[in-house]
């Protein structure tokens, strides 16, 4: 896939691997959109990226993930890019009684939108010469961590989303990758840390970054990085490892 001339709309762009990549792609020329949740972290970003697009959205709100849709399409119809990569992550004891409401928000964050997202723009993007749609996953929808079961379930559902979906676009223009990220050094599960502004460690942003743009480059669509490889290879193995 071309790196250069796109125009991308990447759900979760204002920390970790969305604004990783919002900021590579700026930098290699690309019109990039962006959207999030923190108003004050978007009106930093805007200062610091004057050609960066920043649209404030829920997208666990049904009606927000149209309006997106519809001010993208209207206001930005060169669009050839969605990467669905918003996630937030929970730590859930499923031996006792949960709060399914969280756990609700989780999996609409995590799957249903992007369901939603691919099922609104994918007509759009099939009508484009040269477009894309890019997952998000994780190296743990292979192998599970059991102490965030549901997280890792809905990363389990991106896997198997993005093969039915390369298939479904097969015939089209679409080409669909699941960029498949190891542990790395993002704000992801601040939630539930007590010091929100403790990191859950991984590898450093940079270095995911250049394997995955690399993977982008050279039409990788199913690009497993780091720590992941292993994971994808050996999932039965590594699940007894990581949940001894
Ligand atoms: N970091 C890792 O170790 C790792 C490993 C494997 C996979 N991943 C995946 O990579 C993706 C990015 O995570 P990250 O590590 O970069 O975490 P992060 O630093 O916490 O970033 C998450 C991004 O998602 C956005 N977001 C969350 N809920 C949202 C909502 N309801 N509506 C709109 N935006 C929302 C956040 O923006 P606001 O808070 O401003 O809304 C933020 O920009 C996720 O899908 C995650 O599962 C991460």
């Amino acid at each position: 896939m071309k790196t250069s001339n796109n125009t991308i709309l990447i759900t979760g762009g204002t920390s970790g691997i969305g604004l990783a990549f919002a900021e590579e792609f700026l930098k290699l020329g690309n019109k990039v959109i962006i959207c999030g949740r923190r108003q004050e972290r978007l009106n930093v970003l805007k200062i610091k990226h004057p050609d960066l697009i920043t649209i404030n959205c829920d997208i666990a709100d049904t009606k927000q993930r149209e309006e997106l849709c519809s001010i993208v399409l209207n206001d930005y119809p060169d669009t050839n890019i969605l990467m669905n990569n918003a996630g937030i992550q929970l730590a859930v004891d499923l031996t006792q009684p949960s709060n399914l409401e969280k756990i609700r928000e989780e999996i609409e964050i995590n799957l249903i939108a992007p369901i939603h997202l691919v099922s609104l723009f994918a007509r759009h993007l099939a009508g484009k010469t040269d477009s894309a749609l890019i997952n998000i996953s994780s190296g743990l929808a292979f192998a599970p961590i059991s102490f965030m079961p549901v997280y890792c379930a809905t990363k389990a559902a991106i896997h198997s989303l993005t093969m039915s979906l390369r298939h479904q676009l097969k015939n089209t223009s679409v080409k669909v990758f699941e960029i498949i990220p190891p542990s790395t050094d993002t704000e992801l599960g601040h939630q539930r840390r007590a010091d929100k502004t403790q990191s859950h460690g991984g590898i450093p942003l940079q270095e995911f970054l250049t394997d995955a743009m690399k993977a982008i480059n050279d039409d990788v669509l199913e690009a497993p990085i780091g720590q992941s490889i292993g994971l994808r290879a050996k999932r039965e193995e590594l699940f007894h490892i990581m949940n001894p």
